[in-house]
């Protein structure tokens, strides 16, 4: 299926076919792309799910609002083209090879209110990865066997964000300080992970070992713990 030209586009691309057809051009470059081996809809879903693919699909519509590129083996998420999707809401990069994301990588994805980067290869996550989400509500990145350091600041810009899932990696540490400070945040997923209780880590050690300890607001969480 071929993504449907927007309203708002067609004047434009009247005047371009025009141009070109006068030119003795025919048409093919003006057609709205859509990746190999995906499926685009109309609502600006584009589906590429468990397709063998080993890199980030090209010749993507810049309208996409959705993108599932799940179950696949892709290595790397090249900032550039996904830079281009400023529209992007929901993210779905599950089960693939991503092994790192650099701190450009989500760099204008300002509306993304769904990433998930559960099933991956990911070691560690830095300050500044995932800062430029502000939008950001729903974060799954569970199932990374090797992912043992998010940075303490990693989410201190995404005010927005309710649900943090990082279940089943091979975390020791996180910085429940930074956590509790976010606005919004109401559940987050710990468990299955290596967390060693020492000193520095007491706060840490609360959450996930006393069943009676409050918080001051303590309605706003759930937990997910084992
Ligand atoms: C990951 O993707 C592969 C290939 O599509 C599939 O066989 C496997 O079941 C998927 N694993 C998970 C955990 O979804
Ligand atoms: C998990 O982290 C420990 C160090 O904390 C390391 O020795 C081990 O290799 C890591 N596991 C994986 C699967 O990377
Ligand atoms: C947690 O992060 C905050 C803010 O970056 C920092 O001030 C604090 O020292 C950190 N706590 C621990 C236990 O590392």
């Amino acid at each position: 299926m071929r993504l449907a030209p927007q309203p708002s586009a067609q004047p434009l691309r009247l005047l371009v076919l025009l141009l070109l057809t006068v030119g003795g051009i025919t048409s093919p470059v003006l057609t709205p792309g859509c990746p190999d081996r995906c499926v685009c809809d109309d609502q600006l879903v584009v589906q590429c799910a468990g397709q063998h693919l080993t890199t980030f699909p090209v010749n993507l519509p810049l309208s996409t609002r959705q993108l599932i590129i799940s179950n696949n083996r892709i290595v790397e998420l090249p900032p550039l083209a996904l830079n281009y999707l400023s529209d992007l809401v929901y993210l779905d990069c599950s089960n693939n090879s991503l092994t790192e994301i650099s701190e450009s990588t989500f760099g204008n994805l300002r509306k993304l209110a769904y990433l998930d980067l559960s099933f991956n290869t990911l070691v560690r996550i830095e300050d500044r990865t995932f800062g430029p989400l502000a939008s950001l509500v729903m974060l799954r990145m569970t199932d990374n066997p090797a992912l043992s350091e998010i940075h303490q600041d990693a989410f201190v810009d995404n005010a927005a964000l309710q649900v943090l899932d990082v279940s089943r990696n091979n975390l020791t540490v996180v910085n429940i300080t930074s956590l509790i400070a976010l606005p919004a945040l109401r559940s987050v997923g710990l468990s299955g992970n290596p967390w060693s209780c020492e000193c520095e880590n007491e706060d840490l050690c609360l959450w996930v070992h006393l069943e009676d300890f409050k918080f001051q607001d303590y309605e706003k969480y759930s937990f997910l713990l084992d």
